[in-house]
């Protein structure tokens, strides 16, 4: 794992779209895995203004995108696939109909699971895949528990992800409890992974997931057996392993 310390969140936010520009730079048709939450939005917005500036093409790009919460419509505010398209997908030239999310309206798990399964298969794989880190370790949507699960699955959410997560809800009674997401195998089936993280709320959790055992009970610890994951996180989140870096 390669570590990169940024100043700060907007700095974070630099450096990973500068990783991201130069995978769509160097590959235009590449596959990029792209993640929700607060930690990539200054990342999204950057590569926009550098979109503006006739730096970046997107036309030749398809993304698959970590999650989705269940029973969330495409038209609700706090579903990732408004948040993604909201973010980025309106905002650059990327060919709508190359961009995928699990679909939150399939009431049917299975369903809703094998048909992202194909739809990552017929894509040929992740070339980028990024992602933000849980204060429980999770990546996507994969909470702890007793084992890894390989691709596509329903997960009820943890106390913690939905605490966590309620404040972008009116109540925490309108988070959903239940998520499609991405399975490991997936996730470290792609090619490079670009891990975000930042905050002094994170720091405990990223000495624990790369610097602690590999376990199922912490999530992101599995990274630490891909070859080619950059973490890139701001002093904040790293203060607590700067023994170690
Ligand atoms: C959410 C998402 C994850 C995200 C994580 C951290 O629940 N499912 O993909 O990485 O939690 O979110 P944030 O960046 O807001 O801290």
């Amino acid at each position: 794992m390669k570590f990169y310390k940024a100043k700060d969140y907007n700095d974070m936010s630099r450096k990973a779209a500068n990783i991201i520009s130069a995978q769509v730079i160097m590959k235009p048709d590449c596959v990029l895995g792209l993640a929700t939450g607060s930690t990539p939005i200054g990342t999204y917005k950057q590569l926009v203004e550098w979109y503006n500036k006739g730096d970046l093409d997107f036309s030749k790009v398809t993304t698959v995108n970590l999650d989705e919460y269940k029973g969330l419509p495409k038209d609700n505010e706090q579903s990732y696939y408004y948040f993604m398209n909201e973010n980025l997908f309106s905002k650059v030239n990327i060919d709508k109909s190359r961009t995928f999310l699990p679909d939150g309206t399939e009431a049917d798990s299975d369903k809703a699971c094998k048909k992202y399964n194909e739809i990552i298969h017929s894509v040929g794989g992740v070339d980028l895949q990024l992602l933000g880190l849980g204060h429980n370790g999770h990546i996507g949507f994969n909470e702890p528990g007793i084992a890894f699960e390989k691709e596509t699955h329903c997960v009820t959410l943890s106390e913690r992800t939905i605490k966590a997560n309620m404040r972008f809800f009116l109540s925490e009674n309108d988070v959903p409890r239940q998520a499609y997401t991405m399975g490991i195998k997936t996730i470290m089936s792609a090619h490079k992974i670009l891990v975000l993280i930042s905050g002094e709320d994170k720091a405990d959790i990223v000495r624990e997931a790369f610097f602690g055992p590999i376990t199922p009970q912490v999530t992101a610890s599995i990274l630490q057996l891909h070859n080619d994951v950059s973490v890139v996180a701001d002093e904040a989140a790293l203060s607590k392993c700067t023994d170690l870096i």
